[in-house]
């Protein structure tokens, strides 16, 4: 049996536990409210049985060898007065999850790089992967110096979601560095990509779109693609690296050059599934079931 565990409101986590059910695959289904707001008791290793119990009383026990995806979102950082336990429940979790002797896709304890992304985009390139030079900082002159040489985007500097757009020196002309630092990167030309690794598979899609983000272009085009054997392997050795069998590369091509932009470790991936016919839920849900143990 697979069990998922997740926040019942998380889009991503809820696609994959009704995809399951459309297919008439049997997955167990922790939300992460009832954990909050129930009980748990979770051993390392094999003597104790370790279970949580939701707050009507309904205990789900949790085999340390059994398959698992999870996406631990603390909402205790978002709002801690109203959620004290959620980041006790996440710790204790995450700990469990870490070391559990099964298959965890997305094991937590992953190398967390990716919500800082000038060490991110370092980790990559020392992987081999073709990145974009940038800039980080707060010094307007430097930031309209750099966007002077050659075009170049405004993207996330943390793992905050935020638009991509492009810039120029004046975008800095009355920079006051209380609103930095900034996080420049040199613009690529190129396809956008979008490359999911699932254990030893990639599902990979093309993106066509208009603007200089594609995710804010609703009628942007999905077309499911090929990467070749060498991409493939150095995505998937280099997911296995993060510790991970499941992450969502963001990738643009152009001719035989592949930039990397970045590696989602935790990847909302319904939002490309649905454009994919659903080929990465099938392809986690195999390797998933292929992993879990069998039911006395
Ligand atoms: N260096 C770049 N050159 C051209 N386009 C870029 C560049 N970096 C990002 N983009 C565009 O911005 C969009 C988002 O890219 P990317 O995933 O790297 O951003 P992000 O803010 O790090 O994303 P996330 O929200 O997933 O963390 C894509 O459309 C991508 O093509
Ligand atoms: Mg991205």
């Amino acid at each position: 049996m697979i069990t998922a565990i997740g926040v019942g409101t998380d889009p991503t986590i809820t696609y994959f536990r009704d995809q399951a059910a459309d297919r008439g695959v049997p997955i167990r289904f922790v939300d992460l409210f009832d954990v909050v707001d129930g009980d748990f008791e979770l051993h390392v290793g094999h003597p104790g049985l370790s279970w949580v119990r939701d707050p009507r009383g309904a205990v789900t026990t949790l085999d340390p060898d059994g398959a698992f995806y999870c996406r631990l979102i603390n909402l205790g950082d978002v709002i801690p007065a109203e959620f004290p336990e959620w980041s006790s429940t996440i710790f204790a979790l995450t700990a469990w999850l870490e070391l559990a002797s099964g298959l965890v896709v997305n094991r937590p304890g992953h190398p967390c790089d990716n919500a800082c992304k000038p060490l991110h985009e370092t980790v990559l390139a020392q992987w081999g992967f073709h990145v974009p030079d940038s800039i980080t900082s707060s010094d307007g002159q430097a930031l309209a110096a750099f966007a002077a040489e050659a075009p170049c985007v405004a993207k996330a500097l943390s793992g905050q979601r935020a638009d991509c757009i492009r810039v120029d020196p004046p975008t800095f002309a009355d920079f006051d560095p209380r609103r930095g630092p900034v996080h420049l990167q040199r613009h690529v030309d190129g396809d956008d990509v979008r490359a999911h690794v699932v254990g030893e598979r990639v599902f990979a899609v093309e993106i066509n779109a208009n603007g200089d983000d594609y995710r804010l272009d609703h009628n942007a085009c999905f077309t499911s693609i090929n990467l070749g054997p060498a991409t493939d392997t150095a995505l998937i050795e280099a997911t296995q690296a993060m510790g991970l069998s499941f992450a969502g590369w963001d990738l643009r091509v152009n001719g035989d050059e592949l930039w990397v932009l970045e590696a989602n470790p935790m990847p909302g991936y319904s939002y490309y599934d649905t454009n994919m016919g659903g080929r990465i839920t099938a392809g986690l849900i195999e390797f998933l079931f292929e992993r879990s143990p069998t039911p006395p």
